[in-house]
């Protein structure tokens, strides 16, 4: 197309903006719209608007069922560890404060023989995880794969929002909401798929937010530390949930129908998902580098082959 200097330059300025938009990307505006008025009624309308819910939640017996729940030593996780055992799941505690994960288990386990509902002691053990090294997550997978039994649910809550911090890195070099949130979870999930498809049929589920309605993602800035953007915490929090969104919507496509693998995230609000495809094809592929993968470790891994991970051998 030719252009005038005046057009050109506003050409340029148009092929600038357009190439600002492909390189940071969130959701469009009424979608955004939305996840604000979503975030309002979270924090203002959440109580009344769940006051018809039963609490706790009656769960069926689960007792045909192993479930991993990261992060499980407060918060959402425990509560979620606690009932998963009490309606009689074989539950893993994968945790960085191990010492934390065995007093909560000894005071469940003391509740449970005296509620009168204990037929047999609850089913859980502890196994270490830091989402903060990513060797720590490729430990983990390998110890867990090695037991070769099925594995039906992996839960992937643990999460961290430093409100008002600094900008910090893990000892791998990335931001650290982006490592624990999205990263070392999406590294999780591709590492214990054997054993996920080993259960006939299994879940993945995320914990995610209605905060990442609010995130922005730059595929090429993913550890935001380019300057484009300045860091705040709730940038990293509300990207680091958008990412781990966009990732599990390519994972949850590209997993042949066969695994009997489904693909969830969750928030503990409303969650309504409408990601660009794009923009996650690429936080895909950007994933993938930063977790030490190789491009095809899916297909790999899906079909039983090996896979070198940078962060150790799977
Ligand atoms: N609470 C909310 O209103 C809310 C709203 C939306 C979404 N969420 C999401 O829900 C999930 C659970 O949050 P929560 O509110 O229950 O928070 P929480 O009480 O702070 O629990 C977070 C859990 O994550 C673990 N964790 C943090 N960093 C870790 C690391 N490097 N390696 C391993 N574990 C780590 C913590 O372990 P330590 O005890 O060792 O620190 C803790 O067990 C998060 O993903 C969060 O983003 C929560």
């Amino acid at each position: 197309m030719r252009c005038s200097k005046k057009k050109k330059m506003s050409c340029e300025m148009v092929s600038l903006k357009k190439k600002k938009k492909k390189n940071k990307d969130g959701l469009g505006w009424i979608v955004w719209l939305r996840g604000c008025a979503n975030v309002l009624q979270e924090v203002f309308l959440q109580r009344r608007m769940a006051s018809h819910l039963h609490n706790p939640f009656p769960l069926p017996p689960l007792n045909h069922l192993t479930c991993i729940v990261t992060g499980s030593t407060s918060g959402i996780g425990s509560e979620t560890a606690r009932q998963l055992a009490e309606a009689g799941a074989h539950v893993v505690m994968a945790v960085r404060n191990t010492k934390a994960a065995h007093e909560l288990i000894l005071q469940w386990q003391t509740k449970w023989s005296a509620s009168g509902k204990a037929r047999l002691p609850l089913n859980i053990q502890v196994m270490e995880l830091d989402l903060l090294s990513l060797d720590s997550v490729v430990r983990f997978g390998n110890a867990w794969n090695a037991r070769l039994a099925p594995l039906h649910v992996l839960i992937n809550n643990a999460g961290m929002f430093s409100m008002g911090g600094a900008q910090k890195f893990s000892k791998d070099g990335y931001e650290e909401h982006l490592q624990v949130n999205h990263l070392a979870p999406a590294l999780l999930s591709l590492l214990l798929l054997p054993s996920l498809i080993r259960a006939s049929r299994s879940r993945i589920i995320n914990v995610n937010s209605v905060i990442h309605y609010v995130g922005f993602v730059d595929p090429s800035d993913l550890n935001i530390v380019s300057g484009k953007r300045k860091f705040s915490s709730l940038i990293g929090y509300s990207s680091s949930k958008l990412a781990q969104v966009m990732f599990n919507n390519v994972l949850s496509k590209r997993l042949p129908l066969e695994t009997g693998i489904s693909v969830v995230c969750l928030s503990p609000g409303v969650v309504q998902t409408n990601v660009n495809v794009e923009t996650s094809n690429k936080v895909w592929e950007k994933t993938i580098e930063l977790i030490g993968l190789p491009l095809d470790a899916l297909q790999k891994i899906i079909q039983g082959e090996e896979v070198q991970c940078h962060y150790g051998f799977h």
